[in-house]
Order: structure tokens, then sequence, then C-alpha cells
């Protein structure tokens, strides 16, 4: 079981690749992230001490480039349904060159694994030029970004060598997790129950990622369908539609084939035309208010002709066998935290899909891990 690993050697441990390691080590960063963020005696998540009130920021503004930005996503949802604050989120790129009106004192959410990219250090200036409070989600806690952010919320995910980012991305969730948990106290929409049940649903997820990994031979059978197609089509609904954008981008840049991601109920506005045989449909579909809703969308994909990969759990499992070709079923968690499980088996399928393609899968053409230039 991986739980039993130390997140941190730069060496590949036996694994072929880093990026099959670093996805092993998913269990263990989040648990040693949440670590620092949340107190085992009272259960309670403590975040460092903040220059500024949380309780009365008046918005937030969430940014960030390539995964951690779909983290930034989730993030999103967090912060709003949990904190009720609102967010405004963009890529660094297309951030730092608007000009959003911002009431000073509201905060600047930047997510980084290397704090080094060139975009969100931008974004970041643009926003401390506009009086924000810049609080910075980073995985390397000695660079730029971290020395130009008021406070510095860690990610304990190691070194990450892979230029496709894996681990970083359910360490940034933890940590978001935790902080729109810790903003719901101070603002008085999180109950001290509610509070105590989130941080249990937090504190189960790296046992509960370990068993994703007993998921792999239904993974790899994905792979091979996936593998044969020149492009595909990720779904997914609410904080599962992050995750899908989270899948398209990984496949595309480990195994160089054509991916998109829609949110599931804006098919019917384009992406429906593409549906036959030849074009794979990966959706995210756990259990939760929104089920149904995407089971809907898949059966009207079905009725297309879409060969339908489905990721799941355990709860949605049987509803969608009849309809999906494949279904993985991963365990059934708070729908709170689902999006951090259902990370994991999607990152999974592109490293599946790269060793079938036979890709520099650490190294993939035209990508650089940190990019330090616009
Ligand atoms: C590069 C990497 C991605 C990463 C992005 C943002 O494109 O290949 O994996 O998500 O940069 O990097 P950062 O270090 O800011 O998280």
């Amino acid at each position: 079981r991986t739980t039993a690993l130390i997140a941190g050697s730069v060496g590949k441990d036996g694994y072929r690749h880093y990026m099959e390691k670093e996805l092993h080590e998913h269990p263990v960063v989040i648990g040693q992230t949440l670590q620092r963020l949340i107190d085992p005696a009272t259960r309670r998540v403590v975040l460092p001490d903040l220059p500024f009130d949380l309780a009365s920021v008046p918005r937030a503004v969430v940014t960030a480039c390539g995964s951690a930005f779909y983290a930034g996503m989730i993030g999103r949802y967090w912060l709003e349904g949990i904190a009720r604050l609102p967010v405004d989120i963009d890529v660094a790129s297309e951030m730092r060159y608007r000009d959003p009106p911002l009431t000073p004192g509201g905060l600047g959410l930047l997510i980084s694994q290397s704090g080094e990219t060139a975009d969100t250090l931008a974004a970041l200036r643009g926003m401390r030029a506009r009086q924000q409070h810049i609080v910075s989600v980073l995985n390397v806690e000695q660079s730029t970004i971290a020395r130009e952010s008021d406070v510095v919320l860690g990610t304990v995910a190691g070194p990450e060598i892979s230029v496709a980012s894996t681990k970083a991305f359910t360490a940034q969730l933890s940590v978001l997790a935790c902080l729109a948990i810790a903003a719901g106290r101070l603002r008085g929409t999180v109950s001290a129950e509610r509070e105590q049940e989130m941080v249990a649903a937090l504190l189960d997820l790296p046992s509960r990622a370990s068993e994703v990994f007993d998921q792999a031979p239904a993974i790899r059978e994905m792979a091979a369908v996936v593998a044969n197609a020149r492009d595909v089509l990720y779904l997914g609904r609410g904080s599962s539609f992050p995750v899908a954008l989270e899948g398209a981008l990984k496949l595309k840049e480990v195994s160089y084939i054509h991916a998109e991601a829609y949110a599931a109920g804006e098919m019917k506005h384009g992406p429906i035309s593409l549906i036959d045989q030849t074009v794979p449909i990966v959706a995210t579909v756990p259990s939760g208010p929104l089920f149904e809703k995407t089971v809907s969308n898949l059966q009207e994909a079905r009725a297309r002709g879409g060969r339908l990969l489905v990721f799941t759990d355990t709860k949605g499992a049987e509803r969608l066998r009849g309809l999906a070709e494949i279904v993985v079923a991963i365990p059934t968690v708070d729908e709170f935290t689902s999006p951090v499980l259902q990370t994991i088996p999607v990152q999974m399928l592109a490293y599946e899909v790269a060793l079938l393609k036979g890709t520099d899968v650490d190294q993939p053409r035209n990508l650089a891990k940190s990019v330090t230039v616009e």
C-alpha cells in the first residue's frame, strides 16, 4: 500500500517513470499537506497567522496556470459554496492583462507548484498594485512567488519531477479545502459540527486514495480504447468539470492525443455533433446532487453512438454499468471531497495511454516543468 511512502525522494524508487511514482504519492501527499493545517487534537483547521481578517475580505480573485488553474476552479466551488465568498477566477496569462475593478483589501489567491511561473507572478504583481492581500498556495516554498506573497500556504508534495503535474494537484486541493473551511468558520457559514464533518472527510482521503489504485486494471482497459482514438471528449458537471479539464490536459500533455473537456450540460451546444464511435467520451460522474443530470447527458451521448468510459464511485456504479462500456468505481466519499479522489484515476488514465503510445512520459515534447518566460 502506497501510504507507507514518504514523498520527498528524488529517485524513481523502482517505478518506470516519475509520473508513475508521483501518482502513487497522492495518498501520502494529501496526508502530509493536511497534517500541516489540521490540529489532530481538536480536529479543526488551523491556518498560519494572517496579516488581515479573512472574515471581512469582500472577494477573492483566484489565478494560476495549467493544472494549478483547474485546482483553483475546484477551490472556487468550495470558497463560494462553503465560505459564501464571491470568487473571480481566470488563467494568469489573461488575468495579468485584465483590469478588474477590485476593492482594496480583497484576497488575491495564487496557486503554483513551482512558485516561478511568469504569468502567475505577473498576475500577483497586478493584484498587489490593486491593494489585494496576497495568499499563495505553493509547493516550492523558497520561490519568487513565495517571496512576493503575504502568506504562503505550502503544499507538502515533495519534489515533483514529471513535467505533467500530478501529486501537486491533490495537495493544492487539500490546502484549498482547508482554506474554505477556515474562511467559512470565520464568516459564520460553517458550524463547528459541519467543520468536524468536513475535517473527518478530509482525513479519510489518504486511505481512500490508496484504494483508487485497485482500479488500475479497469483503467488500463479504458486506456486501450483511448490510445486508439484521435480525439477524446471529457465531461463533468459542477466540481467534476475541472476534473474533466485536468483529465483532458493530462492526456494532451503526455499522450499527444487531442482531448477537450466540456461542462456536461454544454454538450448540446456544440460537441454533441462530434459524437460517434471514433470519439470516446470520458466522464467523471460521482454520486451526488448532479449525478442524474450528468447521467442524462451520457444517455444523450450513448443514443448517438458514443462510447462511454466512466469514472464514478461505488454508489454510482450500478446505475452506470448498463450505460457505459467501462466503469471505474472508486470509493464513495463525502461529496465535498470527491473531486480530490476523482482526479487520481483521471490522471492515471493519461499515464496508461502514454505508456501505450510510447511517448516520453516525464519529458513530453515542447513542454517545460516551470515556465519562467511569458
Ligand atoms: C507547466 C507544467 C504544468 C503546470 C503549469 C503551471 O505548464 O507543465 O504541469 O501545471 O506549468 O505550473 P506551476 O508551477 O505554476 O504550478
